[in-house]
């Protein structure tokens, strides 16, 4: 969604700043902009469209300022069109804003401003804002002042960041519900929505809190509420490198995040498998470990990719633990008063950490007395701060805006936990060594199935045509179904549907000709017998068949009409290997129906609004 970037230094701002935003394109924007302090003027520039476009409307070699802040923009208020792209100003034109989130309560103040003589020239909340700081410094002539004056009467959510030529050695940051994060160089300050438009400059962060605003100047920095409490802030350091955000040879980030994938599902586990005890330590987790012993229900709370992880865990955590767990969309869950209390054990899973409807879900879990645990990526986001403890995935950055490994390690530790419930409870040692075993075997078993490369590239020459594909999986195969589907829906744009194959019989069969693939997750488990009666429905209504199923399978090859093998594993880790020729699949199927795999249109890589 939307980028932040400000800069305060001794360096050019201006191609700091647009190489700022290109580092946070991956997130999903459909405009940019920049405004900068020349000869005591606010100077902006701003244009519809990619960062690239901006950066050649951009005179870099005219501009000399050494202070500006920059957005990209993900359209909620109005078009995106060049007038609505931040920045935004006030009515003098001195006071410009860019802004994350939504001002929910814009309309009553915009009105407001109205009937007191202020104007509007643009569709968006942040204007209202802008002009909303403006006003309050016409009254008190102190920038910050009028920053949390007017911070203190907006609802919502926002990550802001405000220049002006009233105080113009001065950036003031804030935020609430929507990240904002100082880094710290050599007396040089950017400020950033996002560590990945830091990472080139410095390591050293400063992570805002909600309701926390930081004045930076050239001489240094102060923290402090909306209320105006000083607060102390503790410098971190930023996790990854400037080369994990990087394609490293790659064509796409998708493609070398899918390759990343035995590393990555390797780092989910590292340090936290104990083989012999057939048994995990989860270091997060030791300060609930009562709790999860006696937790009578688990539910999982999740958006997108990563509500399909929980629905695998939902699979494994029963399966090995005997405890009853429900997995629900975040979103429906924050409205809909949810049965919970203090018996309860909440997992929140999430990539980014900083999915609106994941965050509020897990804010009215704790609401309701429930133990509320994060199993998130970015390391100090907004979810990872929320929950009371949790584990990290530790896959590094994802930039592509389709989730891959972030979903293989959110298996990874998801299976951990699982194992280790399970060994609270009724599993035996000897039944959890075996599981951890094969835990550790998963990075090279990734590794093999690359070697299916030339099978699944057949595979998308042969239905790049198509307008619709099925897939269709049991048991923990359902949910990578839904996996395969979104993911082929979200960037190649060709209509998928997931479903448990045992339902297209209630339905969907009524689709099923000769011009539609249908992708069956065959793999061996108690109900492969079951999958292969499903098969066959479809090859009797010619329907076309690819089977993802294990090595040595033979009977597959007689009923399918493209097989893709993968090594055998427990079936409750076959999901873990799976999904990568389904990632593959689509992603070679939008290469060659050319869409823009890593920023796919309308998608953002964290949804921070509802
Ligand atoms: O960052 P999160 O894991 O909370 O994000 C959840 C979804 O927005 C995300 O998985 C989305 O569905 C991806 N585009 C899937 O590829």
């Amino acid at each position: 969604m939307c980028g932040i970037v400000g800069y305060i230094g001794h360096q050019k701002a201006s191609h700091l700043l647009v190489n700022g935003l290109k580092r946070m394109e991956y997130r999903g924007y459909d405009s940019a902009g920049i405004s900068f302090l020349e000869n005591g003027k606010i100077n902006i520039l701003k244009q519809k469209g990619k960062v690239e476009n901006l950066d050649r409307l951009v005179p870099h070699d005219l501009i000399n300022t050494t202070i500006g802040i920059a957005h990209t923009r993900w359209a909620t208020h109005g078009f995106p069109n060049d007038v609505n792209a931040h920045p935004h100003t006030d009515n003098t034109g001195n006071i410009s804003v860019v802004h994350n989130g939504i001002i929910e309560n814009y309309t009553a103040i915009r009105t407001k401003l109205k009937q007191d003589g202020y104007s509007f020239f643009t569709d968006t909340d942040t204007e209202v804002l802008a002009v909303f700081i403006g006003a309050f410094y016409e009254k008190v002539n102190n920038l910050e002042e009028a920053v949390r004056m007017a911070l203190s009467e907006v609802d919502g959510t926002y990550g802001i960041a405000v220049l002006s030529s009233y105080e113009p050695d001065k950036i003031i940051a804030a935020r609430m519900g929507s990240p904002m994060v100082l880094g710290i160089g050599e007396n040089e300050y950017i400020i950033a929505s996002d560590a990945a438009a830091i990472i080139a400059h410095t390591n050293k962060v400063i992570y805002l809190d909600d309701g926390e605003m930081v004045i930076v100047t050239r001489e240094g920095f102060i923290t402090k509420t909306v209320l105006n409490e000083e607060t102390k802030r503790q410098i971190e350091a930023i996790e990854f490198d400037i080369q994990q955000i990087e394609k490293s040879g790659f064509d796409h980030f998708m493609l070398k995040e899918i390759y990343e994938q035995p590393e990555t599902v390797k780092n989910a586990f590292r340090g936290r498998l104990l083989i012999e005890k057939g048994n995990v330590k989860l270091g997060g987790l030791n300060s609930v470990i009562e709790k999860l012993r006696t937790a009578k229900r688990i539910i999982i709370i999740a958006c997108g990719t990563s509500w399909h992880a929980a629905l695998v865990a939902e699979y494994m955590i029963e399966q090995l633990a005997h405890i009853p767990v429900e997995v629900e969309y975040a979103s429906e869950f924050r409205y809909r008063n949810p049965v919970i209390g203090p018996e309860d054990v909440v997992f929140a899973i999430s990539q980014s950490g900083e999915t609106a409807d994941t965050l509020a879900a897990v804010k009215e879990a704790k609401q309701k007395g429930a133990t509320v645990l994060g199993f998130v990526n970015v390391v100090g986001s907004s979810i990872a701060r929320e929950t009371e403890a949790g584990t990290y995935l530790h896959a590094g950055p994802e930039i592509g805006v389709a989730s891959t490994k972030a979903f293989t390690s959110q298996l990874t530790v998801m299976a951990l936990v699982a194992l280790m419930l399970g060994r609270m409870r009724t599993l035996s040692q000897l039944d959890g060594k075996r599981i951890a075993l094969e835990i550790s075997e998963l990075p090279e078993k990734i590794t093999k199935v690359f070697d299916q490369l030339k099978q699944i590239k057949e595979i998308v020459d042969e239905y790049a045509h198509a307008k619709n594909f099925l897939y269709l999986g049991r048991g923990f195969n359902f949910p990578l179904a839904l996996e395969g589907a979104l993911k082929l829906k979200e960037i190649s744009y060709i209509h998928a549907e997931g479903y448990p194959a045992a339902e297209m019989k209630h339905g969907p069969i009524a689709l099923i000709d000769e011009n539609m693939p249908v992708v069956f997750i065959a793999t061996q488990d108690e109900i492969y017998d079951k999958v292969l009666s499903n098969i066959e429905e479809v090859k009797a209504r010619k329907g076309k068949i690819i089977a993802i199923a294990n090595e040595g399978d033979e009977r597959i090859k007689l009923v399918a009409n493209h097989v893709i093998y993968i090594p055998n594993t427990l079936p409750m880790l076959n999901p873990i290997l799976a999904v990568v020729p389904l990632q593959l699949m689509a992603y070679f199927m939008a290469l060659k129906l050319g869409c823009n795999v890593d920023q796919p249109r309308n998608l953002a890589k964290s949804v921070t609004v509802e």
